[in-house]
C-alpha cells in the first residue's frame, strides 16, 4: 500500500480533501500519520475521527530549528512513507530535512507560483489588481515555494473580493487539486527527472491547470 504522511498546523481542510478521497476509493492510498506541530489544530480532530495515527510535536519546546526537524524526521520515518504532505504545515523546514525527503515531499501554496511566494498571498493578489488567483502544488526544495510545480487551480477574483471571500474561493479549488496531485502520485503517474515533470513518462512542458467552474 502507498503510505502517506500528512504535516498540518491547523484547520486542515486539505487533510480532510485527501481522507474523503481514499475514502471513495479516488486515491489508492493510506494515510498513515498526521503530525502537527500545534495541539490546537483542527486537523488532528479530523485525523481522530477518521482513525489515523496522529501526534503532535510542539516546536517551542525544541531549542532549534535543526533539532525539531531531526524529531520530526524521526516519527516521520518510523512510518516508512512514499509521500509525505504539507497541508497547511506553517514552518520554514531545514535544508537538511528538506534534502532528506526530497522527490516524495509536496506542498500546497496559495497563489499561482511563481508569483506571491511567501505570506499574505490573497491580500497580495488583491492589492495587485489581479483578475485571476489560485493554488499550486509543487515538489518541495530548500528554496521556499520554488520546486517543480505538478498542478495548479485557477480562481477568478471578482470585483470587491474581500481577502476571506477570495480565501475560500481558492480553498474550493484547493481541495480538487491537492487531491488529484495525491492521486497522480501514489498511482506512480508522476515522475522527476531533474526538475522537469514527467506523466506517464512524457514530459510536461507545463503544470496541470484546474480552473473553479
Ligand atoms: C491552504 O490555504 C494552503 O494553501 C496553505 O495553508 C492553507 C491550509 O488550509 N498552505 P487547511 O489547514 O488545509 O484548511
Amino acid at each position: 500500500m502507498y503510505k502517506i504522511v500528512v504535516l498540518i498546523s491547523g484547520g486542515g481542510s486539505n487533510l480532510q480533501a485527501i481522507i474523503d478521497n481514499i475514502q471513495t476509493g479516488n486515491i489508492k492510498a493510506e494515510i498513515s500519520a498526521v503530525i502537527s506541530n500545534r495541539a490546537d489544530a483542527y486537523g488532528l480532530e479530523r485525523a481522530e475521527k477518521a482513525d489515523i495515527d496522529n501526534h503532535v510535536l510542539d516546536n517551542t519546546v525544541f531549542e532549534s530549528r535543526e533539532s525539531f526537524d531531526q524529531s520530526l524526521s524521526q516519527i516521520i520515518d518510523s512510518y516508512e512513507p512514499n509521500l509525505i504532505v504539507l497541508a497547511g504545515f506553517m514552518r520554514i523546514l531545514s535544508d537538511e530535512f528538506v534534502e532528506h525527503f526530497r522527490g516524495r515531499m509536496i506542498n500546497i501554496h496559495p497563489s499561482l507560483l511563481p508569483k506571491y511566494k511567501g505570506l499574505n498571498t490573497h491580500q497580495r493578489a488583491l492589492e495587485g489588481g489581479d483578475s485571476e488567483h489560485g493554488a499550486s502544488v509543487h515538489f518541495v526544495i530548500p528554496e521556499l515555494d520554488a520546486g517543480t510545480i505538478i498542478i495548479q487551480g485557477i480562481v477568478p477574483v471578482e470585483t470587491n473580493d474581500t481577502v476571506d471571500e477570495l480565501q475560500q474561493r481558492v480553498h474550493l479549488i484547493e481541495h480538487r487539486i491537492y487531491p488529484l496531485a495525491v492521486k497522480y502520485l501514489a498511482e506512480d503517474s508522476l515522475s522527476l527527472e531533474e526538475d522537469k515533470l514527467l506523466y506517464k513518462g512524457a514530459l510536461l512542458n507545463e503544470p496541470f491547470k484546474e480552473q473553479l467552474n
